[in-house]
C-alpha cells in the first residue's frame, strides 16, 4: 500500500469540477484518506513548490494557487499510488493532455491544469508531512 498527495486547484473549485475529479479517483479504486478545503498562502506554495522557486514561472504560478480555496487531499491505494494518479491527470500542459485525463479532458492552459498529484514516493511522504502533519 502506498499514499499520495493531491490538490484540486483553485480552478477546479471555482468551477465546480473536485466532486468529478475525486469521483473518478474512487472510481479506479484509491480511498480518500484526508481531503480538507482551504486557501493556500505564500508560506505554505513556497514549501510545496520549493523545487520551482525562482523560476519565471513561479510568481503567477502562487498567485493562481492562492487566489481562492484548494481542496487537498491525501488517497490511498497500492504501491506506487503516486503514478496511478499522475497518469490519470495528464501532462502539466492541458493542450497537450489527451482525452481521458483531468487535464486533456478540463483544461486548455498551463497554468489551470485542474490538478496538482505528487511525482514520487518521496515527494508524496514530504507534501503529506507539509498538508496533514498529523498523518505521518
Ligand atoms: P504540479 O506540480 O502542479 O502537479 O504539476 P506538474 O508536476 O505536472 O508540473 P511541475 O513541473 O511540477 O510544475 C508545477 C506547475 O507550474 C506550472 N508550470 N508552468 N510555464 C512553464 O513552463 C511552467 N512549467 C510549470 C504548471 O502550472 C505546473 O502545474
Ligand atoms: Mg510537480
Amino acid at each position: 500500500m502506498s499514499r499520495t498527495f493531491i490538490i484540486c486547484k483553485p480552478d477546479a473549485v471555482e468551477r465546480g469540477l473536485v466532486g468529478d475529479i475525486l469521483a473518478r479517483f474512487e472510481r479506479k479504486g484509491l480511498t480518500l484518506v484526508a481531503a480538507e478545503l482551504r486557501l493556500l498562502d505564500a508560506d505554505i506554495l513556497g514549501r510545496h513548490y520549493e523545487e520551482h522557486v525562482g523560476k519565471p514561472f513561479y510568481d503567477d504560478l502562487t498567485s493562481f494557487m492562492s487566489r481562492s480555496p484548494a481542496m487537498v487531499a491525501v488517497l490511498e491505494g497500492p504501491d506506487d499510488t503516486f503514478a496511478i494518479v499522475r497518469t490519470m491527470m495528464g501532462p502539466t500542459n492541458p493542450a497537450e493532455a489527451p482525452p481521458g485525463t483531468i487535464r486533456g479532458d478540463y483544461g486548455t492552459i498551463m497554468t489551470e491544469n485542474l490538478v496538482h498529484g505528487s511525482d514520487s514516493n518521496e515527494s508524496a511522504e514530504r507534501e503529506i508531512g507539509i498538508f496533514f502533519p498529523a498523518l505521518v
